[in-house]
């Protein structure tokens, strides 16, 4: 688990880039740092991986005070996705991606090869694209490379700013959706700058929203964020869209769920679901109402009130 306390970060012309900054990173949990262009996102990473000093507070990692620890040695347990991706120009996709088995000391093959291995999993194929250059690239898969470099350690903790900053949207859709599953088998402990609020929510287990001046100003999980904004910047930041945006990060849930008997029940979604699949679904096929499957059993049916009740509660409950 990462701890920030009390972090703040002053820099020597005055300016206040973060100030006083409690945050815990669950070990595993992805944490998503969102806010407008300046507010301390970035500076806040550079701080955990001691690219930066903070100006006060500390910052442990498993319990364990950073600023104890070498800085070398703490980079090495540390992947970082730089802001722009940042490969070296005059580098093939291979060498890029094994840079840090390379200064690790691995030897040349075995660094070649977990490059590769690492290419393979973010979706670039090594054969074709491990000896390339970055500017015969798209900017899609540079981001991977970035990406596939800050895995190539294996570290525990990954720190990624904009990762999927500097492409299309249909191409960011594509990039989160992969990274989420990536994710979920290696369970690293990762914090995430975006200024994209519908990236943060849907990325992040939790989401931390600063305002400017680097104040941290809600952190919870992203039905919260958006159902109960902690003041008006952060219903400002979240938008008018935001009830819409509830409906993709909130389950469906049993109680909110109808008996079947009475209703037309002509389709129908998993109970993993999210409310924003189930109205979707009911709304394609021009229903008033979805049936709720588990194991393939009907378990009841949602209809627009009950999606409505579930909104209500995932906000109490959260
Ligand atoms: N070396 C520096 N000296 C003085 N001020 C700095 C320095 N580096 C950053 N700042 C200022 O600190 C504040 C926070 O910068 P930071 O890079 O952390 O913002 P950010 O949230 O990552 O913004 P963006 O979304 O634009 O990347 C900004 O006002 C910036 O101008
Ligand atoms: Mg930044």
């Amino acid at each position: 688990m990462i701890r920030l306390a009390g972090v703040g970060k002053t820099y020597p012309d005055g300016t206040v880039a973060v100030h006083e900054l409690d945050l815990d990173v669950p070990r595993g949990s992805l944490v998503c740092l969102v806010g407008p262009s300046g507010c301390g996102k970035s500076t806040t990473l550079k701080m955990v991986n001691r690219l930066i000093e903070p100006t006060s507070g500390t910052i442990t990692l498993d319990g364990e005070d950073i600023t104890h620890v070498d800085p070398v040695a703490l980079r090495r347990r540390m992947g970082y996705v730089i802001q722009q991706v940042g490969l070296f120009p005059h580098q093939t996709v291979r060498t890029n991606v094994a840079t840090v088995p390379s200064l690790l000391g691995w030897d040349r093959r075995k660094a070649m090869a977990r490059a590769d291995e690492l290419m393979d999993l973010v979706g670039l194929d090594p054969a074709q694209h491990g000896g390339r250059y970055p500017h015969q690239l798209s900017g899609g898969q540079r981001q991977r490379v970035g990406v596939a470099r800050a895995l190539a350690a294996d570290p525990p903790v990954l720190l990624m700013d904009e990762p999927f900053g500097a492409v299309d949207p249909v191409v960011r859709g594509r990039l989160q959706e992969e990274f989420l599953r990536l994710q979920r088998d290696l369970q690293k402990t990762v914090l995430l700058v975006t200024h994209d609020i519908d990236e943060a929510v849907r990325m992040g287990d939790r989401v931390a929203v600063f305002a400017a001046g680097g104040r941290l100003a809600q952190y919870d999980v992203p039905a919260q964020i958006l159902g109960k904004p902690a003041d008006d910047f952060v219903a400002e930041f979240v938008g008018s869209a935001r009830g819409l945006r509830r409906l993709s990060v909130t389950p469906i849930d049993r109680g909110d769920l109808e008996a079947p008997d009475g209703h037309q029940v002509r389709t129908s979604v998993d109970v993993s679901a999210s409310l924003e699949d189930a109205l979707a679904t009911m709304m394609r096929y021009d229903e008033g109402v979805v049936g709720v499957t588990e194991d393939g059993r009907t378990v009841g049916v949602l209809t627009p009130n009950g999606v409505h009740r579930a909104l209500r509660r995932s906000v109490q409950q959260a």
